[in-house]
């Protein structure tokens, strides 16, 4: 097992930035290296791990499905899933009536898309500018990013780009021809912004006038991470349909599509389908997810994420530009260089990730505790303090 971080590096595609750590196993919210040091883990693999590594009822979940059925086709029902399917409609609310499930975010955007494109008959898609909605060819079309779509601009689908949290913009661009408008409600990769209070209202109103479907894409902001369920909770708009990932499959991979009666009813059969969509396991850890995910839990993120921002503001520093976000989707913009803040905090056992340029970004588990953001807060202030 010596040799893993070289095996690591000598055999896997080097599409990642390789953190120079080796974990082999976790606990609560730390993970725990090969020589035994424990971290504490604010990155939560990018959103995913959003009870940490030890809830039982989760754990039991996912083992217990495992022993029952752990795989079975969308073409058999599964209490699991059906049940899960029910319990997530019930959860969204507003128009959203149906559940396509998938296996990852880029995978629920694609979906997602083509549910658009193909329930409006319409070809034109707006996305916003600083987007990310994953990888794959369609999800890195509506993503606005040289950096990851360098080089392949030409196979990508043609979309038009408007600024985020700037309605004008949106509306220069909205028009009969448009299928779909796909937004983050806070953008997550590009730096946690978060839009004014009544910009997303504003673009429900312009989808609304020219019957242009829009798509809320959750796969960060969703899930209980800025205490609500969804984030477009926060600003009371229903879209049409709602993209989950990350924390929703309980650490399984997982990508789901949330769509409204209209749009599903005009999807035919065979047009989306995916062999592991919606295994059980997935839905059991969904399950699980959900029954965690309770109100006082939400509530819980609420204040957390509250405490962590204000603590973080308290920080005196010309080196910190602004600390925003909302719930436990938090970022620090700094002004030093960030990926050398990241180094810092990893060696002080403290695991955070990138998000844009210069943003340091926190996507706690929810098992958080106050004595862990106070730690967390002081090592900050230590590395970027005065
Ligand atoms: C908002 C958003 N959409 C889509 C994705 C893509 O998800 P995945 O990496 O599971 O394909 C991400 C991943 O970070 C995301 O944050």
């Amino acid at each position: 097992m010596k040799n893993t971080a070289k095996i690591h590096q000598h055999f896997l595609l080097n599409t990642y930035p390789y953190r120079g750590k080796v974990f082999t196993r976790a606990r609560g919210n730390y993970l725990i290296d090969d020589s035994g040091q424990e971290y504490l883990d604010l990155m939560t693999n990018y959103g995913v791990s959003i009870f940490g590594y030890s809830e039982q009822s989760l754990l039991n979940a996912l083992k217990r499905q495992i022993d029952l059925l752990p795989t079975l086709h969308c073409s058999f029902a599964n209490d699991v899933r059906a049940e899960v399917a029910k319990q997530l409609v019930k959860r969204a609310g507003g128009k959203l009536k149906k559940v396509y499930f998938g296996n990852s975010g880029a995978e629920a955007v694609e979906a997602a898309l083509k549910f658009a494109l193909l329930s409006s008959g319409r070809s034109k898609i707006i996305s916003m500018k600083g987007a990310f909605h994953g990888k794959t060819l369609a999800a890195l079309s509506v993503t606005n990013s040289s950096k990851y779509r360098s080089g392949l601009e030409k196979q990508l689908v043609p979309v038009s780009f408007a600024q985020f949290n700037d309605i004008e913009s949106l509306r220069a661009v909205a028009n009969e021809e448009v299928a779909a408008v796909i937004i983050e409600p806070i953008q997550g990769e590009t730096g946690i912004i978060v839009p004014d209070q009544h910009y997303l209202q504003d673009v429900a109103k312009i989808c609304h006038q020219f019957s242009i479907l829009l798509i809320a894409d959750e796969i960060q902001s969703g899930t209980g991470r800025t205490g609500r369920f969804l984030a477009v909770h926060h600003y009371g708009i229903e879209p049409d349909i709602v993209c989950l990932g990350k924390g929703i499959g309980g650490g399984m991979p997982s990508g789901y599509v949330l769509l409204s009666t209209a749009v599903a009813d005009k999807i035919s059969r065979a047009m989306q389908t995916s062999t592991f969509g919606g295994n059980p396991v997935t839905c059991a850890g969904t399950h699980a997810v959900l029954r965690l995910l309770t109100d006082e839990q939400l509530a819980t993120i609420s204040e957390l994420g509250s405490y962590f921002m204000e603590k973080l503001k308290t920080i005196q520093s010309d080196n910190i530009i602004e600390v925003r976000g909302k719930g436990l989707m938090i970022g620090i913009e700094v002004s030093v260089d960030r990926d050398q803040v990241l180094k810092e905090l990893q060696q002080e056992h403290i695991i955070a990730c990138p998000a844009g340029e210069s943003v340091v970004r926190f996507l706690p588990p929810y098992t958080i505790t106050k004595a862990e953001i106070d730690r967390i807060v002081q090592v900050v202030e230590k590395i970027i303090g005065a």
